[in-house]
């Protein structure tokens, strides 16, 4: 299956376009289901349907609606894609890159490849650790690079971050990281399993600073509910921000879901339920700019009962 790239939809993949352009297309260069994340056209001769399975998105609440169904946690910023980034989007993508799916994932299947020489062999020997928010991937190389045995699905809708992880993952031959260029919130609901993850990352969810957008948080209490739902038992829910106001929000609605507990109170009774940062979360440029400037930050760490 291919996808002819109109000159409009190439000028969004940046520099890909001139390597595109300058070959023939080929049935992994972008799949169909990406190219369908991207708003690109649905491919010709279409035979297997994939594509027409994800939503289009419109961009806006047709006319006669007066709020559109769901508050986003997000909106689509600009950005633009690198060369270097729109090279690892055609090289990497279609390893590394996981179509949204309205039906549950096959997470042994998806990482069959990803076994590492030396590791355990054992899926169920090898941690799945979701990640909502990675931005443009610094923490979430990082993490990867430390923890090889573990696998992480990483949610992300800002598409040059999706370029620059990829970009990483070329850079530091990453193999345990796949990347859903799509709302994590759908994704929850429809790929994730019950009790399928050992872990779930969200390191500084957008704080939504003004009062009247407050709504468009990401941890609030039916998204945090359907999280735990799908941790195992012994599984945990890491959060940070630096926006004081979220994380005492933060801090309420995970104590306020009965499937989890604070892993922090009892160890660190001193930080008044927030948790020592944890080895594996680095500190990244935006938080040491912060720490410089004085501004604080906020683990919390919470497991499945
Ligand atoms: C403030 S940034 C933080 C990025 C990164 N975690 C860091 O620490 O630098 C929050 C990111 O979450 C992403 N995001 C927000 N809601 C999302 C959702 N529902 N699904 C996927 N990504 C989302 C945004 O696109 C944005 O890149």
């Amino acid at each position: 299956m291919w996808v002819v790239l109109p000159s409009r939809n190439l000028a969004r993949l940046g520099g890909l376009s001139a390597s595109l352009q300058s070959r023939p297309v080929n049935d992994t260069a972008i799949p169909a289901t990406l190219a369908a994340e991207y708003d690109l056209p649905d491919p010709p001769n279409s035979s297997d349907g994939a594509a027409s399975t994800v939503p289009r998105r419109t961009g806006r609440a047709p006319g006669d609606v007066a709020y559109p169904k769901a508050i986003k946690s997000f909106v689509r910023r600009a950005g633009r894609t690198t060369t270097g980034q729109a090279k690892a989007l055609a090289e990497l993508g279609p390893r590394v890159l996981l179509p949204y799916q309205p039906t549950a994932l096959d997470f042994e299947a998806v990482f069959k490849d990803a076994a590492r020489a030396g590791g355990p062999n054992d899926l169920q020997a090898r941690p799945l650790v979701l990640e909502i928010g990675f931005g443009m991937g610094e923490a979430t190389a990082h993490i990867a690079a430390l923890l090889p045995d573990t696998r992480f699905v990483c949610c992300e809708v800002h598409e040059p971050g999706v370029g620059a992880l990829l970009k990483r993952i070329g850079e530091q031959d990453l193999h345990n990281i796949r990347i859903i260029a799509h709302d994590a919130v759908e994704v929850i609901d429809h790929m994730l399993l019950l009790a399928s993850l050992d872990g779930v990352h969200i390191f500084f969810p957008d704080p939504w600073h003004k009062k009247k957008h407050n709504k468009r948080r990401l941890i609030q209490a039916p998204l945090v509910a359907k999280l735990a739902a799908r941790l195992k038992p012994g599984g945990y829910l890491h959060c940070a921000t630096d926006w004081q106001p979220y994380a005492e929000q933060i801090l309420e609605v995970l104590g306020a879901e009965p499937q989890l507990a604070n892993r922090a109170s009892a160890s660190h009774p001193e930080l008044a339920g927030y948790a020592p940062k944890p080895h594996y979360r680095p500190l990244t440029k935006f938080e040491n700019r912060g720490i410089r400037l004085g501004h604080g930050v906020w683990d919390l760490v919470f497991e499945r009962v």
